[in-house]
C-alpha cells in the first residue's frame, strides 16, 4: 500500500461532491462574483485555479468575457476543461498546465486566487504584489488566504501540518494587501457551516466513503488511517481556529 494511492484515490479533482477546492457556499459565492462585478468583455485570470469552478462563473456573469485558469495540477486542469467544454465555454476559458509564478501576463480586469498562496515562493505577500501586478490600473483582486480566528493551539498545528507564522489574524491579512496596494472593497470569511461542509466533502468524507464501499480492499486500512488522521486534525485541531478570508480589492 502506498501513500501515493491513497493520496491519488482522495484527491480533490477526483471529487464529484466539491463544487471548489475551498470552504465556500453558493450564497457566499454569489456575493463574491457580484462584488468583483466583472464587466462585459473583461479578462480574468485565476492563479492555482483548481478546475476553475469559480473563474466559470465569473466569466459567465460578464457577456464577452475570458477567463485563464493558472494551475500545475493536471487532473484539475482535465476537470476544468471537461466542464469547459460541457457548459459552452471552451472558447472563453482556458487553462494553462504551469505555475503561477511563471504566469506573468498582465492587463488583467480581474485577478482570482483563492487557497494559492503557497503557489509564489513568498506566499501571501509574493502572492498579492503577483495579483496587483496583473491587473490593470482601475482592475480588482479577489484574494482568498487563511488566516487564524485565534491562538492555534498545538493540535491545531500539528492537524494541518503547519507553523504559527504560517498564517497572521483576519486585520494583518488585511494590512497585507494594503501594503500590496490594494484596497479592501468586501472582506468576509468563511462561517463554521462552510467549514464543516467542506471538510465532510473534502478528504474526510470521500475517504469514509470510500472506505464504507470498499471493505476489502488492500487500501482499505490504509485509507481508514488516513481519514481519522484527517478527522481528529480538524475536529480536534484547527476547527474554528483555521480562518479562510475573502477580500475582493480594487486597485
Ligand atoms: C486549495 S486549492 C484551491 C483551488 C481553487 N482556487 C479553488 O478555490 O477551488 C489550491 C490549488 O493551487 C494549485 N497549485 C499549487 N501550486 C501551484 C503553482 N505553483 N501554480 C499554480 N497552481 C498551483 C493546486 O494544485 C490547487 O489546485
Amino acid at each position: 500500500m502506498s501513500d501515493e494511492e491513497i493520496r491519488a484515490l482522495m484527491s480533490a479533482p477526483g471529487n464529484d461532491r466539491l463544487t471548489w477546492n475551498t470552504p465556500l457556499s453558493e450564497a457566499h459565492a454569489a456575493q463574491l462574483v457580484t462584488a468583483c462585478a466583472p464587466a462585459p468583455g473583461a479578462r480574468i485570470a485565476d492563479f492555482g485555479s483548481g478546475w476553475g469552478e469559480l473563474l466559470m462563473r465569473l466569466v459567465e456573469a460578464a457577456p464577452g468575457s475570458t477567463g485563464d485558469g493558472i494551475e500545475t495540477d493536471p487532473e484539475a486542469v482535465g476537470r476544468g476543461r471537461r466542464l469547459a467544454e460541457e457548459r459552452a465555454l471552451a472558447d472563453r476559458v482556458h487553462f494553462h498546465e504551469t505555475p503561477a509564478a511563471g504566469h506573468t501576463e498582465g492587463g488583467y480586469d480581474l485577478a482570482v486566487s483563492i487557497g494559492s498562496a503557497h503557489a509564489w515562493p513568498g506566499g501571501t505577500p509574493d502572492a498579492l504584489k503577483a495579483l496587483r501586478a496583473a491587473v490593470r490600473p482601475g482592475g480588482r483582486v479577489l484574494f482568498g488566504d487563511g488566516f487564524w480566528e485565534r491562538e492555534p493551539s498545538p493540535a491545531a498545528l500539528e492537524g494541518l501540518g503547519a507553523e504559527p507564522d504560517d498564517f497572521g489574524s483576519l486585520l494583518e491579512l488585511i494590512r497585507q494587501a494594503e501594503a500590496a496596494g490594494l484596497r479592501p472593497l468586501q472582506v468576509t470569511v468563511a462561517d463554521q457551516r462552510e467549514w464543516d461542509l467542506f471538510e465532510s466533502a473534502a478528504n474526510i468524507g470521500r475517504g469514509e466513503r470510500w472506505a464504507l464501499a470498499n471493505p476489502g480492499h488492500r487500501l482499505h486500512a490504509g485509507v481508514t488511517e488516513a481519514v481519522d488522521a484527517r478527522r481528529s486534525g480538524y475536529y480536534g485541531g484547527y476547527r474554528g481556529t483555521l480562518g479562510l478570508a475573502y477580500l475582493v480589492l480594487g486597485t
